[in-house]
């Protein structure tokens, strides 16, 4: 496999991103503490230009969940690979995704945080499949629709290769 076409370029991430922070920044007020919660592996890159856009009093925290094998089908079901190690009861809780795509993961993981009784959850996400969605979810903050294809950087894997690409682009698979 190799990278393809770019669907999202270095700039217009940052413009995404900036107009994401933007909008949160007017939802919670300078002093309030707000609890990022970022799911790992594929957050990482977005979440830390995030939060360094937040004017909130902001907290990082992360878990781990994977539905998804080596392949690009999730496999319907979650397993949390690593827990919150804070309490989040009667916090404002911010989940901070790279990618919603089948809307399986968040429909999942969501009622295990709300038992938790945040005072707030509310989900951000750098990008949405909606084509692909078998459950739906109340999406916050929304970064940029795209279309049905399995897209790579910024954080986003295939079989854990490409992260580090500085922009999104396509894969391509050998076969195609
Ligand atoms: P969902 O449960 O189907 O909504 O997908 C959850 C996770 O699958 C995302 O947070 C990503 O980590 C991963 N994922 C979904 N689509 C893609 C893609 O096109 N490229 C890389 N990872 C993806
Ligand atoms: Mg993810």
């Amino acid at each position: 496999m190799k990278i393809g076409e770019a669907v999202v370029s270095e700039d217009e991430l940052k413009e995404i991103v900036k107009s994401l922070a933007d909008k949160i920044n007017a939802d919670y007020a300078e002093d309030e503490e707000l609890i990022v919660v970022g799911i790992l592996k594929g957050c990482f890159v977005f979440m830390s230009d995030l939060v360094r856009n937040l004017k909130c009093d902001v907290k990082t925290f992360f878990m781990e969940v994977s539905s998804y094998g080596d392949g690009t089908e999730s496999s319907g079901k979650i397993v949390i690979k690593k827990d919150l190690n804070v309490d989040i009861g009667g916090k404002n809780v911010l989940i901070a995704e790279d990618i919603i795509d089948t809307g399986i993961t968040l429909y999942q993981l969501l009622p295990i945080l709300e038992v938790r009784k945040p005072k707030t959850l509310r989900i951000c996400t750098l990008l949405h499949k909606p084509e692909r969605t078998q459950r739906e979810i109340k999406i916050d903050y929304k970064g940029k629709v795209i279309p049905d294809k399995f897209i790579v950087g910024y954080g986003l894997d295939c079989a854990e290769r490409f992260r580090q690409l500085p922009y999104i682009a396509e894969v391509e698979f050998a076969d195609e």
